[in-house]
């Protein structure tokens, strides 16, 4: 049951893998979720999973129309958005209108899913204590085309957004996985071959799970994590730096 004091939760993509273990996390905590995404049938099992203080919000997030509608749904108070809706659905090919679908596709997936809505939102985050926290990607860093350099542009907007709503003391950072298993992100192309080759690129020598990056986001939205903002916390059990 939800504290009286709970605060209201925004988690984009909530219904399925990070975003879902990010949901359960603020619902142990006692808080209100709202967890948005495009599927409603998947948001509404979701929804029964985690009980009563969550509520889904059918919403393809990079569609203004889509996100205008949603608005009057969304709390009119936003204590903590997690911008973590975002997928890599690259359609092969050479020719540039393959490379324009590719690129475009992955911008609108990873970068307006999360700008539209944090844009028209922003004057309902809390002063004093709002948090946005935006989930990028190790591929923002190492590489992977369209879908890492659409990862990377999160990373100069959130620096951006972190200095305008510094001054309403509303902080806005980026975690950044390496591979998570359990999700719907790679579907069967992470097999048994490419768990083992992923892991061995990390110092930890696994892959990791949805809970573990939920805990990195949980952290930046509690109050010990007041004095954070602009940053981006790496959750890739070392790939980065890699052996
Ligand atoms: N899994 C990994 O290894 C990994 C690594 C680095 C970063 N990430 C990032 O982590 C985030 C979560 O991914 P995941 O691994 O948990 O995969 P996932 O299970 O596929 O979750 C993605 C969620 O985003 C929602 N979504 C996608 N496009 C949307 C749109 N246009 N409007 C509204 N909702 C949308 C999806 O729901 P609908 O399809 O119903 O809309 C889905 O619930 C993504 O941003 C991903 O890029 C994942």
């Amino acid at each position: 049951m939800a504290r009286q004091d709970a605060r209201n939760i925004v988690v984009t993509g909530g219904g399925t893998g990070i975003g879902f273990e990010v949901a359960r996390r603020f619902v142990d905590l006692g808080e209100r979720v709202v967890i948005v995404g495009r599927r409603r049938s998947v948001l509404e099992r979701a929804a029964v999973e985690l009980g009563p203080d969550v509520t889904p919000l059918a919403c393809d997030l990079a569609d203004p129309d889509d996100v205008e509608a949603a608005l009057a749904s969304l709390p009119a108070q936003v204590d903590v958005l997690v911008n973590n809706a975002g997928s890599r659905e690259t359609p092969m090919g050479a020719g540039p209108h393959a490379v324009l679908a590719r690129w475009r596709g992955d911008f609108e997936r990873n970068v307006l899913t999360a700008v539209l809505l944090t844009e028209s939102i922003r004057d309902r985050l809390t002063p004093g204590t709002g948090r946005v926290i935006t989930v990028s990607s190790i591929a923002a860093l190492r590489g992977a085309g369209s879908y890492g350099a659409a990862k990377a542009s999160l990373h100069a907007w959130n620096h951006f957004l972190a200095a305008q709503l510094g001054a309403s003391g509303i902080t806005a950072n980026i975690v950044a996985p390496g591979t998570v298993s359990g999700t719907e992100f790679f579907g069967p192309r992470l097999d048994e071959a490419e768990v083992s080759r992923r892991a061995a690129r990390t110092l930890l020598g696994r892959i990791g799970e949805p809970g573990e990056v939920a805990g990195a986001v949980v952290f930046l939205a509690s109050e010990d994590a007041r004095f954070i903002t602009g940053e981006i916390l790496h959750c890739n059990g070392g790939e980065l730096l890699g052996r």
